[in-house]
């Protein structure tokens, strides 16, 4: 494929769909397809049809619009609408709206189901790098992506550029590791390209193994558009010299794989992967493999050995992967939002990068909002907005007129930051700052009925399930501080227990072999430095101040009181 003949696909593309009149796009991401957006599809292009639309109404199958809660959605692109929870019944509505003038009105509000406007602060607040396309195009199709640019990276990079000059953009645009650590890209890029392999053989890796609790964002970027994320692997393959790739996908994503495996066909058959692409010598491939669903297999060293074959289990760095990864050879992993972000960097320049975000945090991150929030959803904002504005303005603020409590970020790895922390930035230095970590990108916003303990407890027992337990301290670190969390919340423990936990956490943090461990006490931590109070009124006063938890013991230690007082006034028999 060269230039010309990219350009004269996306010409012809571009022109086909113009020929349309009105443009109705219907989520078919995991979300709305869980509520059957496929019949709502089907039940609009009949009506367009039976309407003899066809050559004026054009439906398509799109990726993630980002209104998770709302489903199934439809986008009537050209009257600037999302109508959300349409179902095939509503189809003969929708087609004579196009028909109809809009109100005009501000509908930016998503009470009842009905409209939500394109230009409403949901859309207009957002600032979409990684999911520029997503929800506009139809992820089975390439020529979709070709139409808005894609592939364009791909033959820039093969036919004008270095490797090193790759490089030099991603590091110019300050890019960090969208996988949790946030090390910067270019570095990381610039290593392995550096690092010596004795066969000459180097390895991609596609980080998709995505297990947080409440993060889907890998999720919906590959079902959305798999297309943006092989060709930030392309690029990142030329740039450090792999001539092969893996996407790493966890098997609970069935979508995803297959969207993935239609994207990986396309991309071989236009010619963007295989030999000598774009006409050069550079070759490359990329082979899909699946997680079994630990969390673990996400940690990097644990990924490398799942991929080659063996048991899913982290190792002790240095050497790092950059060095030492795959079958022993250089490896590159990142994340699949990284990779997502590497054509438009191309595309736009590192500077152009830079400008987006804060000082030391570039560029968008995709959230994904879930618990007590309005809009449960994913939504991509320039780093350093203020958390308000992506819980107030974005998420639409907390439902049934409940009160703001806390937000958890970084998942199992991450912490809890309270109202009093609302208007910190959000980006990787002060959510650590403030004793949380960015993490993958999940938000789990809760409100006043949420106990806090009760959510450090949760974490932890995740973490104690998904510890692989080839060291101690995580092995019986996260066993131990979730029985006492566990004893904390059903009223048997003690102010000693609290001490133990405190001494458990900085063990497990500090002699863990991976970052599971490592991370695992970073729930309680900042619970514990922000809502240390309710731990108290569970141990002291045997009282959950939410309400959520149940003591084991009261009826039982209400009885004894009850007879202490009896005796004392003689009525005890
Ligand atoms: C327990 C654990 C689980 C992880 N899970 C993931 C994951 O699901 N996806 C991911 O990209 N990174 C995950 N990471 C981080 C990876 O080890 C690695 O840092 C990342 O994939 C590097 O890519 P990046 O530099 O693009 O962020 C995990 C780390 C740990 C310690
Ligand atoms: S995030 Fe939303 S718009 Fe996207 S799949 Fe989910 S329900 Fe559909
Ligand atoms: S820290 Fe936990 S998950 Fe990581 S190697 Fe040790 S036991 Fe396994």
């Amino acid at each position: 494929m060269t230039h010309d003949e990219l350009a004269e696909i996306r010409k012809a593309e571009q022109e086909r769909k113009q020929k349309y009149k009105h443009k109705i796009n219907v989520c078919m991401a995991s979300g709305c397809l869980s509520l059957r957006s496929d019949l709502v599809k089907e039940a609009i292009t009949k009506e367009v049809d039976k309407e003899c639309l066809a050559d004026s109404v054009l439906v398509s199958k799109v990726g993630c619009v980002g209104l998770c809660s709302q489903g199934p959605i439809v986008v009537l692109e050209t009257k600037g609408e999302v109508r959300e929870g349409i179902t095939p019944e509503d189809a003969e509505a929708i087609i004579k709206s196009l028909g109809a003038e809009h109100d005009g009105g501000n509908s930016n509000e998503l009470v009842d189901g009905v409209v939500l406007r394109l230009d409403s602060k949901f859309f207009t607040r957002q600032k979409k790098i990684v999911m520029e396309h997503s929800g506009l195009i139809d992820p089975d199709r390439i020529e979709d992506y070709i139409a808005v640019g894609g592939y364009e990276s791909v033959l820039d990079v093969l036919t004008e550029m270095s490797p090193a000059e790759v490089i030099d953009q991603v590091t110019r645009s300050g890019l960090r590791g969208r996988g949790g650590a946030g090390y910067p890209t270019g570095l990381k890029w610039s290593t392995v390209a550096k690092a010596f392999s004795s066969s000459g053989e180097k390895f991609i890796i596609c980080n998709a193994d995505e297990g947080d609790p409440g993060a889907y964002m890998d999720r919906s970027i590959l079902e959305s558009n798999p297309h943006q994320v092989i060709e930030g692997m392309i690029i990142g393959a030329f740039a450090v010299g792999a001539s092969k790739g893996f996407v790493y996908v966890r098997a609970e994503y069935p979508l995803a794989i297959e969207r993935l495996k239609i994207a990986l066909k396309q991309a071989e058959k236009f010619g963007f992967l295989g030999h000598n692409i774009g006409g050069t010598t550079f070759s490359f491939t990329v082979e899909l493999r699946y997680g079994a669903g630990a969390f673990v297999t996400g940690e990097e060293t644990a990924l490398i050995a799942s991929v080659g074959g063996q048991r899913g289990l982290p190792q002790q760095r240095p050497p790092y992967p950059a060095e030492r990864g795959l079958f022993g050879r250089p490896t590159l992993i990142n994340n699949v939002e990284t990779l997502a972000n590497i054509p438009p960097i191309i595309r736009n320049g590192g500077d152009w990068f830079a400008k987006i975000g804060t000082e030391k945090s570039k560029g968008t991150k995709v959230f994904s909002l879930v618990g007590k929030i309005n809009n449960v959803g994913l939504v991509e904002v320039p780093l350093g907005m203020p958390l308000r504005e992506v819980i107030y303005d974005l998420g639409g603020g907390i439902p049934d007129g409940r009160t703001f409590k806390a937000v958890q970020t970084g998942g199992p790895s991450g912490g809890c930051i309270p109202a009093e922390h609302l208007d910190l930035p959000v980006d990787f230095e002060s959510l650590q700052q403030a004793g949380s970590i960015m993490g993958s990108g999940g938000m789990i916003v809760m409100d006043d009925a949420s106990c806090m303990v009760d959510v450090a407890k949760y974490f932890m027992g995740f973490c104690k399930s998904e510890s692989c337990g080839k060291c101690i301290p995580c092995r019986v670190g996260t066993v131990q501080m979730h029985a006492i969390l566990e004893r904390i919340t059903d009223g048997t423990a003690t102010m000693e227990d609290l001490g133990l936990l405190e001494n458990l956490c900085g063990l497990a943090k500090n002699a863990s072999i991976c970052g599971l461990g490592q991370s695992a006490p970073n729930p309680v931590l900042s619970t514990l430095r922000y809502f240390r109070d309710e731990y108290r009124a569970h141990i002291e006063e045997r009282r959950c101040p939410a309400g959520v938890c149940k003591f084991k013991n009261a009826g039982k230690d209400v009885y004894e009181e009850d007879l202490e007082v009896r005796d004392e006034t003689g009525t005890s028999s």
